[in-house]
């Protein structure tokens, strides 16, 4: 039995610390993006908390970041972590918590004397965050799904691709098949994460096993029309690519909203109108779009009623459409074997545990796709996620770490 509690004022300071790397403090959230030279100085900071731990931290060719604790036998490692890259003004536990949690559960174990039978990674995974418009960079590296290609096709919001941005924090591109995994070289992932929902918080319970991942349907659609004199162009001549882009959005909603399942979230996080003066029709529009849901077949049905809407708008005002799919991920059942152990090691502490469903993906998700992969949330103060606002209380966040301390010695007897 694991008896030690996790150290909250490590925790707590060490929280800080990371968030400290910051590129826009000013906005009041934390803006960490993956290959930044922030985000490089926030990874040398968690390898020397990874050694602090006793742990062997390296770089794999992509830039994931693993904490092994070494054992004699060689045999395929349990693996545990997250990520500690952000999305934009954001908040301070998404990620992080499943990374300092999973470090903290290594300590516990070794201060009780545990000695596993396979080696365990603590893992931060680089680009869990969309930052080159899709999300789980790290992961798909390290199941193989990531191409020398897509580093040079993928790019963001300034253009800058993926495979520039790696060169540029001393990472060589045409390494990134070395990043993969041989298949049979992981044994178990579990993932610690906040839940960037509402449900525990509601239902009182410190812990939550997630049973099923969902995951996006993620789209850049470009609608042109023609960028004419704002104040000489009758509005029957007109063709405003901002006007059809504006209708687009609201069609998002009613789709999702009309779904068979209670699930699935549609949104535009983000419609750049160009040329963008006061006194010009908007030409062009570009629409960020996110689909989720657990469940595919009603996650395809409303990506399906949005296109075709879509189709309808562009055509009846005389605009031109692209699409581009950014993301189109299957969600994840997480691993029987899996959600048992996080279940006994609830039960085993005497901690009120619930299962549920994660409406965010996580890396998980891929690394669950090759390899027998659950994952434990702790709770998020009013749901709050991807925000300044994100925040859970440190009490609220050791549960889960005792839970997966607990679940990590099952794993690994
Ligand atoms: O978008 C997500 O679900 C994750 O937080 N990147
Ligand atoms: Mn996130
Ligand atoms: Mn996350």
């Amino acid at each position: 039995m694991i008896s030690l509690s996790p150290n909250a004022g490590w925790l707590e300071d060490q929280l800080g610390r990371l968030a400290a790397f910051n590129d826009a403090p000013e906005l009041g959230g934390v803006t960490r993006e993956v290959f930044t030279p922030t985000y490089g100085r926030s990874v040398e900071h968690v390898a020397a908390l990874m050694e602090d731990a006793g742990l062997v931290a390296r770089l794999d060719a992509f830039g994931n970041l693993f904490g092994r604790w070494e054992v004699e036998e060689d045999a395929p490692v349990v693996l545990t972590g997250s990520h500690i890259d952000t999305t934009l003004n954001a908040g301070r536990y998404d990620g992080v918590v499943g990374v300092l949690g999973a470090i903290e559960a290594v300590r516990i174990l070794r201060a009780n004397g545990f000695r596993p039978r396979r080696p365990i990674d603590v893992v931060a995974f680089a680009g869990e965050e969309p930052r080159f418009g899709i999300g789980c960079l790290g992961s798909r590296a390290l199941v193989g799904e990531l191409s020398r290609s897509d580093l040079d096709e993928l790019e963001d919001r300034d253009g800058i691709t993926l495979a520039a941005a790696m060169l540029s924090s001393g990472l060589d591109p045409d390494r990134i098949q070395e990043a993969a995994l041989p298949p049979d070289s992981i044994s178990a992932m579990v993932e610690l994460h906040v839940e960037q929902g509402a449900l525990l918080e509601r239902r009182g319970v410190q812990v939550g096993i997630v049973e099923r991942i969902a995951a996006p349907h993620d789209l850049s659609i470009v609608i042109e029309g023609e960028a004419r004199h704002s104040g000489s162009t009758p509005m029957d001549l007109r063709h405003d690519a901002l006007l059809g882009a504006a209708e687009a959005v609201v069609a998002l909603e009613r789709v999702t909203l009309a779904s068979l399942s209670a699930t699935t979230v549609g949104t535009v996080g983000s419609l750049e109108a160009q040329p963008g003066a006061i006194n010009i029709i908007a030409g062009r529009v570009r629409l960020l779009v996110d689909i989720r849901d657990s469940d595919m077949t009603a996650r395809s049905a409303v990506s399906q009623a949005f296109l075709a809407d879509l189709g309808g708008i562009c055509a009846r005002r005389g605009l031109t459409l692209s699409v581009e799919t950014l993301a189109d991920d299957e969600s994840l059942a997480c691993a029987p074997a899996i959600v048992t152990a996080l279940r006994d090691a609830a039960s085993r502490h005497g901690v009120p545990a619930i299962d549920m469903i994660s409406g965010a993906y996580h890396d998980a998700m891929i690394v669950g796709r090759h390899f027998p992969a659950g994952m434990i949330f702790a709770p998020s103060n009013r749901g709050i996620s991807h925000s300044p606002e994100e925040y859970t209380e440190i009490g609220d966040l050791l549960p889960a770490i005792s839970v997966l301390a607990s679940a990590l010695a099952e794993l690994t007897r």
